[in-house]
């Protein structure tokens, strides 16, 4: 276990659990995520000496993904780990350099695709606000170029910052999690569809349809129009591959097809 239980990192742990709710919130305080993400950081880092070296040398997903999610539970992967652990087992078939997470929440799977996928040299990040960057930047291995990028996906700007990051070069493997509308994830895939690599991974977390569309009975899991965008565009590719632990899940699943 990467946190240990004694009362004062509990008394902490809920402390950045309360800052967090409260962030999320009162979008007005959105400018304390950055002060509060350093003083967590600075916090993991000061309590767990042996963290940082060894989540620099982790390579088994499960292990990166306990190492991530465990208790206090802050930086974690919002995948169900079968899932994420069978995507990462495919995309390693493929070998690829860069990479591109569309949505990335606590940084969680960012961290665990940059880690557990030894060929990548590249990972970027876009999000409306991005979290847990100063940790995850002291947890990225030696080799990894990171760049995370705030912002609407789809915006001129956030593109740019992308294009400018990738230098002339493509996306090997994109994984769409963003805006869950369909009109968010469609765009999402307009936007960056044409700068996957030919034979590269498109990816969509969030295929399987959630209780709220199943049932009209909201849980927390929002899977949205992902399901209705994935099963109309998966169609017209090839190399498709689902990742669903139980078709009759709450929303989650990973789709995937090769460009
Ligand atoms: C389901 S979470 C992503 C989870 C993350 N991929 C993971 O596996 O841990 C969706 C994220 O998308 C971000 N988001 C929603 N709409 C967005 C947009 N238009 N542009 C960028 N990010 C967006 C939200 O801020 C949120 O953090």
């Amino acid at each position: 276990m990467p946190f240990g239980d004694a009362p004062a990192e509990i008394m902490m742990s809920q402390f950045f659990q309360f800052t967090d709710k409260a962030l999320r919130r009162l979008s007005w305080l959105g400018f304390l995520w950055p002060l509060r993400d350093l003083f967590y950081c600075n916090w993991v880092l000061a309590c767990h000496p042996g963290m940082q070296e060894r989540a620099l040398w982790l390579r088994d997903p499960a292990e990166l993904f306990t190492l991530a999610g465990g208790p206090p539970e802050l930086f974690p992967s919002h995948q169900n780990p079968l899932e994420i652990f069978r995507f990462i087992e495919f995309a390693q078939t493929k070998n690829p350099r860069t990479a591109l997470e569309i949505g990335t929440a606590c940084s969680g799977t960012n961290f665990l695709l940059a880690q557990a996928i030894s060929s990548l040299d590249l990972i970027l990040g876009v999000d409306l606000q991005p979290r847990n960057l100063p940790l995850l930047h002291r947890l990225t291995r030696r080799g990894v170029q990171r760049v995370m990028i705030k912002g609407p996906s789809t915006s001129l700007s956030v593109v740019e910052k992308v294009k400018s990051a990738l230098c002339g070069r493509k996306i090997d493997l994109l994984f769409i999690d963003g805006d869950h509308t369909y009109e968010g994830v469609k765009a999402d895939f307009e936007t960056y569809f044409p700068l996957v690599e030919n034979g590269g991974i498109v990816a969509f977390h969030d295929i399987a349809p959630d209780f709220r569309t199943r049932f009209g009975r909201p849980t927390e899991r929002w899977a949205g129009d992902v399901p209705k965008f994935w099963e109309q565009v998966k169609v017209t590719h090839r190399g498709v591959q689902e990742f669903v632990e139980n078709p009759d899940q709450d929303g989650l699943g990973i789709g995937l097809f090769l460009k």
